[in-house]
């Protein structure tokens, strides 16, 4: 088993990595845990039993509350069904949420953890690869509201994570291609790493075998970067939304037929192109991107998306000021954030993009 420690102002904790990090789950609850309550993800809780019954507390315990988690119901409505279930059950400050599923099931889980009581405690077992090497990490919790992408959420770390890779063998093959999505972001955040995730992501999407190696490497990344700027308070953590502003506003639109990762894969490109437009890297850096990760495929429905309703709700991101769209962009040297372009950039970034994607046959 291999750990890595988190540190932020708000807490210390580790992230626990390994086929075996269920043999000590229970070692890890704080003794003055009064209840836990178990919150699965109805998809984990089918697919993956075998798993579960590793860990001894979950079948033991007698809260279990299975979710049907969708980008849809990722909402206040879900949280009030959570919240309602702690109270009618006598949950108390001491209590402990651990959650079980992607990172959907993981940011309503915090969130609702971060306001139970004023705070309890919530430990997370991702089941995917974008809540291992993300989500889970970092403490962002939140809900979508008003059609809105997490508009609703707080900062709440968890007290510490456990990440089993086998939970990833029942990955639909969209889900490895999303959490892809999102792990490739790390290779643009770090040059260095590049190869390295250029050459391992083509392995997971042939095997979905995911080596300790990557997750490591990656949560380690979102650990220095959390480590300095916890709450995006210096801009720094602002790093980790590449791609993110556009990735957000195609999910809404697309009435999130494309997942996460898959929009954050397009957002990435789209982001490499204002780079371009701006005279910031070469036109080489988005040709290789776009070939190195060519295996990566996107949803049909992205090509009948209305980008004018992309714009609308990138229009509402929470990173924008002064009326302008405000882009997290690669240049030469380092990451560029609060970029600020017209709305007219970013039609215009659509237009090249579907150039880009024809000439290398991404559906
Ligand atoms: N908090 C953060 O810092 C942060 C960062 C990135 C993304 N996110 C959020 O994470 C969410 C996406 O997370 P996700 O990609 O994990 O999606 P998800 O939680 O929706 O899971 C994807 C699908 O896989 C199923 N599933 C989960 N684990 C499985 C398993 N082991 N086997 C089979 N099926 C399984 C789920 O039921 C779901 O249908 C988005 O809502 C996004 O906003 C949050």
């Amino acid at each position: 088993m291999n750990k890595i420690q988190i540190k932020t102002k708000t807490k210390n904790y580790y992230v626990f990595i390994g086929k075996d990090v269920f043999e000590s789950f229970e070692d890890f609850i704080p003794e003055s845990v009064s209840k836990i309550l178990f919150l699965i993800d109805r998809n984990v809780n089918e697919k993956c039993s075998v798993l579960l019954k590793k860990i001894k507390l979950l079948n033991k315990s007698k809260y279990n509350l299975v979710i049907h988690s969708s980008e849809k119901k990722k909402n206040l409505i879900t949280t009030q069904h959570i919240l309602k279930y702690l109270i009618e059950n006598n949950f108390d400050r001491r209590s402990l949420i651990v959650s079980i599923g992607g990172g959907l099931l993981g940011d309503i889980a915090g969130f609702s953890a971060s306001i139970y009581m004023r705070g309890i405690k919530h430990i997370q077992i991702p089941t995917t690869i974008l809540s291992a090497v993300d989500s889970s990490i970092g403490g962002k919790t939140g809900v979508n509201f008003y059609g809105i992408k997490n508009i609703i959420g707080t900062f709440y770390q968890p007290e510490s994570v456990f990440i089993n890779p086998a939970f990833f063998y029942s990955l639909p093959k969209i889900e490895v291609i999303s959490g892809l999505g999102e792990l490739i972001k790390y290779a643009i955040i770090n040059p260095k790493l590049y190869d390295f995730y250029k050459n391992e992501t083509t392995k997971i999407f042939f095997t979905k075998e995911v080596s300790d190696e990557v997750i490591l490497k990656s949560i380690k990344i979102k650990a220095d970067i959390v480590k300095e700027d916890e709450k995006e308070e210096k801009g720094i953590r602002k790093i980790l939304n590449l791609g993110h502003t556009f990735a957000h506003g195609i999910e809404s639109a697309s009435n999130f037929k494309l997942k996460h990762g898959e929009a954050v894969f397009i957002g990435i490109i789209l982001a490499l192109i204002v780079s371009r437009k701006f005279n910031l890297i070469e036109e080489e850096r988005i040709l290789n991107f776009i070939n190195d990760f060519r295996f990566i495929t996107v949803n049909k429905s992205f090509a009948n998306l209305d980008i004018s309703k992309v714009v609308d709700f990138m229009r509402s991101d929470k990173k924008n000021l002064n009326g302008k769209i405000n882009l997290v962009i690669p240049s030469k040297e380092k990451i560029l954030i609060d970029f600020p372009v017209e709305e007219k950039v970013i039609y215009n970034v659509f237009e090249e993009l579907s150039k880009y994607l024809k000439k290398y046959a991404i559906q």
